[in-house]
């Protein structure tokens, strides 16, 4: 694929990001590739491209595919910082953006009564004081905007979250910026690479979406889960790769409950080097279909479906 061009369109977001890391899509694949995470086209030139515009990335698609990972490649590739939030229900923003120290600031007003002095002009100074830097806690998102080394910030599993905590991430995805009350504006001073990863358990918001660029992660195709499964699984022998994709493909295809996904294929290649197997038999299907598939009635109708005998 021709890598996709850098102009960036006049009155579109001021980037900060270093170009030189990423330069073209081509690039990012193969940086993503020299840390052991196989992209496609797809992702390559998305995350290219979000680089580029100062935009977050809202990756979506079933479990095990990838997503966390992503982040986590994009990091280790460039170098930077992972700041992750991990969303999970009833998370407020005094975990997701800051909160003050309030047993610090209780010790600063016990000081302050102990050397008692001009009532109104201590009160303001020690106002400005007890709301000042030290004693603001950081939480992810705060710290990643106000991170002056690069950092990649990962809002993990964001459908997680209560509809009104989603609300709170918006001024952080558009402006990178937190707004606080008693101290005023923080604002990125570089621009943060931003992944927010979706299982789709609930509709994200509008608003959410129209911040974010768009990557879904579905199952690998079989060629692309091989080259996984060789990267990630040092010592595995490639035509045995080759047949761990080809199984996991035709156990994709089946009406299961729970379809593996590309975390079960890595788990079934180690297990499978663990017990020297050099080629898939059946037997060897039917006994360590547990590692692929975990669900009863999956596991009952896959062995059937694959004609593996008992
Ligand atoms: N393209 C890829 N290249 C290398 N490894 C991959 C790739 N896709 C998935 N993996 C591997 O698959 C495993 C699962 O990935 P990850 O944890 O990122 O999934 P996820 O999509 O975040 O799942 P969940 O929704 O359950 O959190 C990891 O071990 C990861 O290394
Ligand atoms: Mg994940």
């Amino acid at each position: 694929m021709e890598p996709i061009s850098a102009a960036v369109p006049p009155g579109w977001p001021a980037v900060t990001q270093d170009e030189a890391v990423f330069p073209t899509a081509a690039r990012v694949a193969a940086a993503l590739r020299t840390v052991g995470y196989l992209p496609d086209t797809a992702i390559a030139s998305t995350v290219f491209l979000a680089g580029r515009l100062g935009k977050p990335v809202l990756v979506e698609g079933p479990a095990g595919t990838g997503k966390t990972e992503l982040a986590k490649s994009v990091a280790l590739a460039t170098g930077a910082r992972l700041i992750r939030l991990q969303c999970y229900e009833g998370l407020d923003e005094a975990k997701a953006l800051y909160e003050w120290n309030y047993r610090k600031q209780l010790l600063r007003l016990q000081a302050a009564q102990g050397a008692a002095s001009d009532a109104a002009d201590e009160w303001g100074r020690l106002h400005d004081d007890l709301f000042g830097e030290s004693f603001l806690l950081s939480r992810p998102l705060l710290e990643a905007i106000r991170a002056p080394e690069p950092v990649v910030l990962l809002i993990d599993e964001v459908d997680r979250l209560d509809v009104e905590t989603e609300a709170l991430l918006l001024e952080v995805l558009s402006d990178y910026q937190v707004s606080i009350p008693e101290l005023g504006t923080v604002t990125a001073s570089r621009i943060p690479r931003v992944f927010l990863t979706s299982n789709s358990s609930r509709e994200l918001s509008e608003a959410l979406k129209r911040r974010c660029l768009y990557l879904h992660l579905g199952y690998p195709t079989p060629e692309r889960e091989r080259e996984i499964v060789l990267a990630r699984v040092p010592g595995i022998p490639e035509h045995l790769a080759g047949q761990i994709a080809q199984v996991v493909q035709t156990l994709r295809g089946l009406e299961l409950r729970k379809r593996p996904s590309v975390s079960e294929s890595l788990d079934w290649a180690r297990t499978l080097l663990v017990l020297g197997v050099q080629d898939i038999e059946a037997g060897l299907l039917t006994d360590t279909m547990n590692v692929l598939l975990k669900n009863h009635h999956d596991i009952a109708l896959a062995i059937k479906e694959l004609a593996v005998p008992d």
